[in-house]
């Protein structure tokens, strides 16, 4: 039997995709290999959002090409994002590449490599205007009990430093019925925790007379459903309706990613968020007054074009004024074809590596702060599995995300109390509640 395998990098976008392009070189009679080093078939899927998932890539692909010469029956299979930013270019960057293809046409990959996956037709690119969505192809599951679903596809707005628009098209939602019975199935066959994928997930359904607030009111609906996620909403999109979904819906968790990027209204102005400081600290608060016990993380860039020492102490205010449970943060990385990489101002790399390190202890002071509150709290944990650093442990996560590592008996998938006993910036630690004997 050809083997396959998939490196996939960057957002739970592509996580979800590889399950898709997974799923599909099953049907095609593909089985999957443990390592790059023993499958026929290998597959890229990339993320260019920054200069770091290129650099990787390049990396990668390196190897590949040493395992190709060694035998040059390898299939090479480059899709994603980077694949769709450089698809003039691929072939000529990467010669030894055999098929390359956008987020949007992954289904083509199927025709390529043929049946079997033999018969590759070699230096073929899809072509961007025929899009279809991952979610339509077959499914290869990495997990029992929790599930990616994709509810759009392309991004809408035009902030002024990504390139997911250009990679990704414009937004277009999946229909109601469609995302809902593929969440019926996923119930049925044991699914309790959904994640609704979309670049802006919450900008959801104007183009199929929907809207994300009804949306997140159906899959709450869903018989077996017990833990609804969503990343990443847009906080320009954050209605009342949203809100008042979250506060009313059992199953939708406590947890909002809601990417800040700065805390500089005159950055977020020329980020083009649409918001300002002001906005979105209001909204954080109406959030945390409809949803008691709502964590809310978030995404920050430093280093942006323009950025003076103080619009970055903005930022720092902004982390401690929201009081973020937690936030991934990065160096702005200038991207080809977006409009922040022409921008004068564009600031120093010492200046950005000092930023970076000074917004990282703030974020992680605050968070450990937030965390600690949880101590002496039973927080309602699904098990995922051995914990990572101790396997006398078991790992889980709680309805606001937090991982938990903790003492006990359960099984992955099963719904547990577990009693906080201890807090860092990113976890907690905890044991599971000994029941009095009769
Ligand atoms: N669609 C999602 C996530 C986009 S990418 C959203 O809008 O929320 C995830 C994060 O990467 C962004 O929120 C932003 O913080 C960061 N990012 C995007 N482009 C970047 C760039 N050019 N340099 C640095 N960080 C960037
Ligand atoms: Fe990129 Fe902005 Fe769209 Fe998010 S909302 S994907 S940051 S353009
Ligand atoms: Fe990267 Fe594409 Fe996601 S650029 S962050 S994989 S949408």
């Amino acid at each position: 039997m050809r083997r396959y395998h998939v490196t996939t990098f960057g957002c739970q976008m592509n996580a979800h995709d590889s399950e898709r392009i997974k799923g599909l070189l099953e049907e095609l009679g593909l089985g999957e290999a443990a390592t790059e080093e023993e499958a026929d078939v290998l597959v890229f899927n990339t993320c260019t959002i920054r200069e770091k998932p290129d650099t990787r890539l390049a990396a990668h692909l390196g190897n590949a090409r040493a395992l190709k010469e060694r035998d040059g029956e390898r299939v090479i299979a480059v899709g994603g994002c980077y694949a769709e930013a450089q698809r003039e270019r691929i072939f000529e960057l990467y010669p030894f590449v055999d098929v390359a293809f956008g987020p949007g046409s992954i289904s083509h990959l199927a025709d390529w490599l043929g049946a079997g996956g033999i018969g590759v037709d070699r230096g073929r690119f899809g072509t961007g205007e025929e899009r279809s969505f991952a979610a339509e192809l077959p499914l290869h599951r990495e997990r029992r009990f929790q599930a990616w679903v994709q509810i759009s596809m392309g991004c809408n707005s035009v902030c002024s430093y990504c390139i997911v628009p250009k990679v990704r098209g414009r937004e277009v939602s999946r229909r109601p019925g469609e995302i809902l019975a593929e969440i019926e199935r996923l119930a049925a066959a044991g699914v309790t925790e959904v994640t609704l994928l979309g670049q802006n997930v919450n900008s959801y359904g104007r183009d199929v007379g929907s809207g994300f607030a009804e949306l997140l009111r159906a899959v709450d609906a869903v018989e077996g459903v017990e833990r609804i996620r969503f990343t990443s909403p847009h906080p320009k999109d954050f209605r009342e309706p949203v809100i008042q979904a979250m506060a009313e819906c059992a199953a939708v968790c406590e947890h909002a990613h809601l990417p800040l990027q700065s805390g500089s209204s005159r950055i977020l102005k020329t980020m083009r968020r649409t918001y300002s400081r002001e906005r979105f600290v209001a909204l954080a608060e109406r959030m945390r007054a409809a949803v008691p016990d709502l964590a809310l993380t978030t995404d920050l860039i430093v280093g942006f074009p323009g950025e003076t020492e103080e619009d970055f102490r903005e930022t720092l205010e902004a982390v401690e004024e929201v009081g973020f449970d937690g936030a991934f943060t990065f160096v702005y990385s200038p991207r080809h074809g977006t409009e922040a990489a022409t921008l004068a101002g564009q600031v120093p790399g010492e200046v950005k590596r000092e930023r970076i390190e000074r917004v990282v202890e703030v974020v992680q002071r605050v968070a450990r702060e937030r965390n600690a509150a949880r101590v002496g709290l039973v927080e309602e944990v699904l098990v995922e599995g051995p914990s990572r650093t101790d396997p006398s442990l078991l790992r889980g996560r709680t309805r606001r995300n937090t991982t938990v590592n903790f003492s006990g008996s359960a099984v992955p998938g099963e719904l547990v109390g577990v009693r906080i006993t201890d807090a860092t910036s990113t976890t907690l630690r905890g044991e599971q509640p000994v029941a009095a004997a009769a």
